[in-house]
């Protein structure tokens, strides 16, 4: 393209507007595409189970509670992210993540194989105040955890929703919702979804 020509897109914001729009979707579109047509993006991996009506709840308070702001999960595939954390992320366990919680910051360590790490009673402790078991720590503490408790209200039409963007929750998961959370703690449930991130890959896929 000559100088002249490039002047004019530069100077004529309508025409900038539409070049641009064009020139990300071609990009958009080449990287996008490919993805809807292949299995290993699509289908869960072998073992993935749909988050139990009380991990589903404590999934909630951790977005309710922000831990995404701080904490990722999403395991890059380079040697000091897997030496660190476990075998990389794989989209084939997050296809039933309705909204994925892959996060964009890490202020504290990724979390996406957090899952058997710590026993539930380092959670706990943790979770009351971190500088209980970390005393450098900057992590917020989450002390009213303990102590809200959940009714179950709501968890039924929330499994029913997963239901319907595809999560495979049977009838009786859902019939059974009520009675799984009600009088549970948050923080039992926080828990309960904490040790299970990141634990469907099995050793015989690694
Ligand atoms: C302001 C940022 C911040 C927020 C918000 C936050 N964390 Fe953390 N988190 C940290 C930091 C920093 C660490 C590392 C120090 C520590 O272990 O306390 C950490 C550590 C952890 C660990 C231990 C991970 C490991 O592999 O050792 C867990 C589990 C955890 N956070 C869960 C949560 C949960 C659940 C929430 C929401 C209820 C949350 N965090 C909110 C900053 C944060």
């Amino acid at each position: 393209m000559s100088r002249i020509k490039h002047e004019f897109v530069e100077k004529h914001l309508g025409w900038l507007s539409v070049l641009m729009i064009l020139a990300v979707s071609i990009g958009g579109i080449v990287q996008i595409t490919p993805l809807l047509f292949q299995s290993q993006v699509q289908e869960p991996i072998d073992g993935l189970e749909p988050y139990t009506a009380l991990e589903l709840e404590g999934r909630d308070i951790y977005m309710r509670e922000g831990c995404v702001q701080c904490h990722s999960q999403m395991i890059r595939p380079f040697r000091a992210e897997t030496e660190r954390y476990g075998h990389y992320s794989l989209a084939g366990e997050h296809v039933w993540e309705f909204p994925f919680l892959w996060g964009s910051k890490r202020t504290g360590p990724d979390l996406a194989r957090v899952g058997g790490r710590y026993s539930d009673e380092w959670h706990h402790v943790h979770l009351m105040n971190p500088r209980n078991v970390v005393p450098e720590s900057n992590m917020p503490a989450f002390p009213w955890l303990d102590e809200n408790k959940l009714t179950g209200e709501d968890t039924a039409k929330k499994m029913q929703v997963m239901k319907q963007l595809g999560v495979p929750y049977t009838e009786e998961d859902i019939a059974g919702a009520r009675e799984a959370v009600q009088g549970k703690t948050e923080m039992e449930a926080l828990i309960a979804y904490l040790q299970s991130l990141g634990t469907a890959l099995s050793q015989a896929d690694k």
